[in-house]
């Protein structure tokens, strides 16, 4: 029997809603297929763990974690009780970090049962590749100066070991897919770092001469995931590229409520964290109608991330038969609550067994 020790972090807003929700849908999918026993340990770090004690999660909050097998990581933000910065800063943000998952995924395909916004789209499968660990996102810098001279500098660094390494990943999965790859740039813009980008990507190249491989600047190719998203397979982004990409990957999906991510350890040092694209959505918290399948297939792909493709394989289709028989939350037009949706799913699992 294989265990698997899952952290589980729900953290703020819908986060509570929606992370509860995928483990009935594990605990399900491990009931019915066997040979897999799934142990949870919670952790309440959030907005309101901030609030009683000063800090996002305790001074051996990473020991704690970095036991487990996984991290599954509901949403982090509470503007109302904590700023953004302080609050990702000090659990999500630090995890990603201190934890060396330097690889972030996020697929924005199509999926039975769910309209895309767009009109008459060609089918579209594309696997967004996001560099996890430095560019746009490093801390350095900082405020200077005071009033009216007061001014802030924020250093983007890309280092050549990181971008080689997000794009030597991409170009494995292309392999793997058979596809081809798309490379987020701005080098007309951006004079340092983003030539500096092109110039890896050239030098990885030169080891996938077999894979078709284009560059795209950001502007531009943030219009082709609306209008031509079917011309794209591997796209490998900076940090801050991906993030902008991964949010209209999810809106052509259909909804940024739908959309899976994985933040991947390379070095088998530290387990890596699965949580979806979406935020902890303060406007409808507590409504119960958040959409549950952006944590749910967020579970699909710790499944896959542990090589059990096939129970991976059952709950997309659990999902997709939910959605194709009209039960969905108000954001993808539906009129159901999240723990129906939930409980469709659970029930579509435990028929197609
Ligand atoms: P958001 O993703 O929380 O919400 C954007 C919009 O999408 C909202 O209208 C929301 O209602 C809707 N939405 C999001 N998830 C949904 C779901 N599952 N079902 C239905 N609708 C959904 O982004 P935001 O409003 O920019 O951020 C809110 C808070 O979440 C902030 O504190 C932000 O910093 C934080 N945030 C956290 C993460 C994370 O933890 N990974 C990601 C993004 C934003
Ligand atoms: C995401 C989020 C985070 C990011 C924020 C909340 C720090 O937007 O996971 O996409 O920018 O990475
Ligand atoms: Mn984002």
């Amino acid at each position: 029997m294989k265990k698997l020790d899952i952290s589980v972090i729900p953290g703020d807003g819908i986060g509570k809603e929606v992370v509860p929700e995928a483990l009935r849908v594990l605990d399900t999918i491990a009931k019915v297929h066997g040979g897999l026993t799934l142990n949870y340990t919670h952790y309440p770090w959030s907005s309101e763990y901030y609030v009683e004690h000063g800090k996002m999660m305790p001074d051996n909050g990473l020991d704690l974690l970095s036991q487990s097998d996984a991290i599954f990581l509901g949403a982090v933000g509470d503007p109302s009780l904590v700023k953004d910065h302080i609050s990702l800063g000090g659990l999500l943000l630090k995890i990603r970090r201190e934890f060396e998952q330097v690889i972030n995924i996020r697929p924005a395909k199509q999926i039975k049962g769910i309209v895309s916004p767009l009109t008459n789209p060609r089918d579209f499968d594309i696997m967004i590749v996001r560099e996890n660990s430095e560019g746009e996102y490093s801390s350095s810098g900082g405020r200077v100066h005071h009033g009216i001279d007061e001014i802030v500098v924020q250093n983007s660094i890309f280092t050549k070991k990181a971008v080689s390494r997000v794009m030597e990943y991409a170009f494995e999965l292309a392999r793997k897919r058979n596809g081809h790859l798309t490379s987020a740039t701005k080098s007309n813009g951006i004079v340092h770092s983003m030539p500096f980008w092109d110039d890896v990507l050239a030098e990885v190249s030169q080891n996938y001469k077999d894979i078709p491989t284009k560059s795209e600047h950001i502007d531009a190719l943030s219009a082709f995931f609306i209008t031509k998203p079917h011309t794209l397979d591997v796209v490998v982004a900076s940090n801050l590229f991906g993030d902008i990409l991964s949010d209209i990957g999810a809106a052509i999906m259909g909804s940024i409520g739908i959309a899976p991510a994985g933040n991947i350890n390379l070095n088998g040092k530290y387990p890596s964290m699965f949580e979806p694209v979406h935020g902890s959505a303060p406007d409808i918290y507590g409504k119960g109608i958040a959409n549950p399948v952006g944590q749910i297939w967020t579970a699909k792909m710790m499944l896959d991330h542990f090589d059990e493709m096939e129970m991976g394989t059952v709950l997309l289709h659990a999902i997709e038969q939910t959605l194709q028989s009209g039960i969905k939350t108000p954001d993808i037009g539906g009129n159901s609550n999240t723990t129906e949706v939930t409980d469709a799913i659970i029930a579509k699992i435990e028929e197609l067994a």
